[in-house]
């Protein structure tokens, strides 16, 4: 046999084992739904662009977004829960790493292991081990694949308008409350803006670390920290003061809401995940360093409170194999590339262009260097370290504290809910 037609017979044979990956592309077919709640800004647009480029190169997989608008998920989050209880589930679904995967997915049981495609791209040294521990059970297995690495405990502010208002970034809460606050209040201007129950709750765990350092934030989740003691009575007690220091309309107000009225000179600051970073980079056009910029929320500096958004298999998806190719498509640096630089994120595949300036601009590159120097601790709000029947319960203890200011009984509320959702356990 000639050489050429002994390579054509070694190809035939290859794709018809599937042995050539470029094979599998075409045979994939079928519908393919996403589940998220990614609905608008940065966070649709990076959705969008990932579902674009994953079409190029499966186009006979037709992929319907099926997105429920609700920041953090609040919306989205009891969709799903009766879709899958209902044994109803989406093809796959946005879940944060962490806890509110394992607690309530793994432990029933109810998602496919994916340590074959972590294995097959060479992912499992492109991840860092700290995130792979969080996505997987104690027998190894991988549930998820994570797009990326939000930071949550960050400050937003306009350099401009603090000049003009004569104010600097607070250092800690103590400036911000006996400085910060007062000289803008004086000025007519909300010295910090806060929105809806969630982000009220997100803002709860940037002063829980900055009261408490990384070490006594974490007691909260292993169990050393007491909720009921008089740290975390503390950590209520502040919280109370800086909602004074608050608009009065914030239950009214979405996250993008909030961090519009710091752009727009109507606020000071405000305390949120840098998906504000993708909101005023993609929503607003704003240039980092001058429209909009950032710091640790005050007192943290130095450690970055981290999550991660992550798409999984559930069992019984109606098209596991357009599932797999989705999977093995998030994954790789390409798609990192194309979805983090629109949302504000930084990849979580190691090997992604990171470096480049052209795609990660001055904010992501600050926030690059935090998370890889900093003490890493786990966002609650955004289920790294609680599972999700805690954050439920605690997002009542929220709304109850901001309206009756009792720190006491919110910290025996949270001790109380702690004991029953078995965290600290
Ligand atoms: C978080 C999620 C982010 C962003 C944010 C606001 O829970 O991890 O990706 O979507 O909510 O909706």
């Amino acid at each position: 046999m000639k050489a050429p037609r002994l390579i054509s017979l070694i190809l035939v044979l290859a794709l018809a084992f599937g042995l050539v990956s470029g094979a599998s592309a075409q045979d994939v077919s079928g519908d393919l739904e996403i589940f998220s709640w990614w609905t608008g800004g940065g966070e649709e647009a990076g959705l969008n662009a990932l579902i674009e480029r994953f079409s190029e190169l499966y186009p006979e997989v037709n992929v319907i977004n099926s997105a429920v608008a609700g920041g953090s998920g609040v919306n989205a989050r009891a969709v799903l829960t009766t879709r899958m209880l209902g044994g109803d589930p989406p093809d796959t679904f946005q879940v944060h790493a962490g806890e509110e995967l394992n607690a309530l997915w793994v432990e029933a049981g109810l998602m496919e292991p994916l340590n074959d495609i972590y294995e097959e791209n060479g992912w499992l040294d492109d991840f860092p081990q700290g995130l792979l521990d969080l996505i997987s059970d104690d027998e190894g297995n991988i549930y998820v694949v994570p797009v990326n690495i939000h930071r949550s405990n960050v400050l937003w502010y306009v350099p401009g308008n603090l000049e003009e208002w004569g104010v600097t970034v607070p250092a800690d809460w103590d400036e911000f409350l006996n400085t910060t606050c007062p000289a803008l209040q004086e000025a007519g201007v909300t010295p910090l803006s806060v929105g809806e129950n969630w982000t009220q709750a997100h803002l709860w765990e940037s002063v829980a670390l900055a009261e408490l350092g990384a070490e006594g934030y974490n007691g909260l989740w292993n169990g050393e920290t007491n909720w009921a003691s008089p740290e975390v009575v503390g950590v209520f007690e502040t919280f109370g003061q800086i909602l004074d220091c608050t608009n009065e309309d914030r239950n009214a107000l979405t996250w993008q809401d909030a961090s519009q009225m710091v752009a727009e000179g109507r606020a000071a600051f405000n305390v949120m995940g840098d998906w504000a970073a993708g909101y005023f980079l993609v929503d607003l056009a704003l240039e980092p360093g001058e429209g909009f910029a950032w710091a640790p929320s005050p007192g943290t500096e130095g450690v970055f409170m981290m999550l991660s958004d992550t798409f999984g298999l559930p069992k019984n998806a109606p098209n596991p194999e357009a599932v797999r190719a989705w999977l093995s498509f998030l994954g790789t640096p390409e798609a990192q590339d194309i979805f983090n630089p629109l949302k504000g994120s930084l990849p979580a595949n190691t090997s992604a262009n990171i470096d480049d300036p052209e795609l990660y601009n001055a904010y992501f590159q600050e926030a690059y260097e935090d998370w890889t120097t900093n003490v890493i601790v786990g966002s609650q709000a955004h289920g790294a370290v609680a599972p999700q029947a805690f954050t439920n319960g605690f997002a009542n203890i929220i709304a109850t504290f901001a309206a009756d200011r009792d720190a006491a009984s919110a910290s025996a509320s949270a001790a109380e809910l702690a004991l029953q959702t078995g965290v600290g356990r």
